[in-house]
């Protein structure tokens, strides 16, 4: 797939049909996002690929806590709540769009919307954490366009990462380290209307400023 098109037609995936994904395609991709550029080409990412029984583990112990509302703990400063203009209000316009498509299919398909494999990134605890997670962040959109490339499916997630406690304890080689976001992988279900609702992105005037 052409580049330019691969980065203006992905979205996020919020269902998945059940079939799996191959091993062999998940290290394709991570093969190809590898190549992301970092910090002094620290490469300071680690890729925990989980699927089957963890992942089911996983996600079980998170709805729960989800359902008795356990406080979230993420590993590197959430946002705070006041957003300021126009962020505020681009929420919003989302949590809109999102509610007349999604009634009940997050809660039928489990908090990682059915995705057979979820990728967890982390990075060293040691690390000052702004700019390790801006390297990890350019590695996940290669990850996703290498997906969408190949007719998969992503939905980078924060909300996969909100209890590390419980990932740790299923994760062992992420002891020592801090979670970043998950990414669920999978095929993407198309006629699902979540995979649908439109999204929008603010113009080039809201965003760029030129000085000469
Ligand atoms: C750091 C980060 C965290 C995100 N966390 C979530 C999440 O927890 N749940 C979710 O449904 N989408 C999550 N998203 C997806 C965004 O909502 C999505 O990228 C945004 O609305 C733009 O839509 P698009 O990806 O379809 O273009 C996250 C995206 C990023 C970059």
């Amino acid at each position: 797939m052409e580049l330019e098109r691969a980065i203006r037609d992905r979205r996020s995936i919020r269902r998945f049909t059940t079939s799996p994904v191959p091993d062999e395609t998940i290290r394709e991709l991570l093969e190809v996002a590898r190549w992301a550029p970092s910090w002094a080409n620290t490469q300071c990412w680690r890729v925990h690929v989980v699927q089957g029984d963890a992942l089911a583990r996983i996600a079980g112990e998170l709805e729960a806590r989800a359902a008795s509302q356990v406080e979230r703990r993420f590993d590197l400063p959430p946002p705070k709540p006041d957003w300021p203009p126009p962020l505020g209000r681009r929420i919003e316009e989302l949590i809109a769009a999102r509610r007349g498509v999604e009634a009940g299919s997050e809660a039928a398909r489990g908090l990682f919307f059915g995705a057979p494999c979820v990728l967890f990134l982390t990075i060293d605890e040691r690390l000052q954490p702004v700019y390790a997670a801006f390297d990890v962040g350019l590695m996940v959109q290669s990850v996703c366009l290498a997906a969408h490339a190949r007719g998969l499916g992503t939905c980078i997630m924060a909300r996969a990462v909100a209890h590390p406690d419980v990932l740790r304890a299923e994760l062992p080689e992420a002891r020592g380290r801090r979670f970043v976001v998950g990414v669920a992988l999978g095929v993407p279900d198309l006629q699902a209307p979540i995979n649908g609702f439109p999204r929008g992105r603010a113009s080039l005037d809201e965003l760029v400023s030129w000085g000469r």
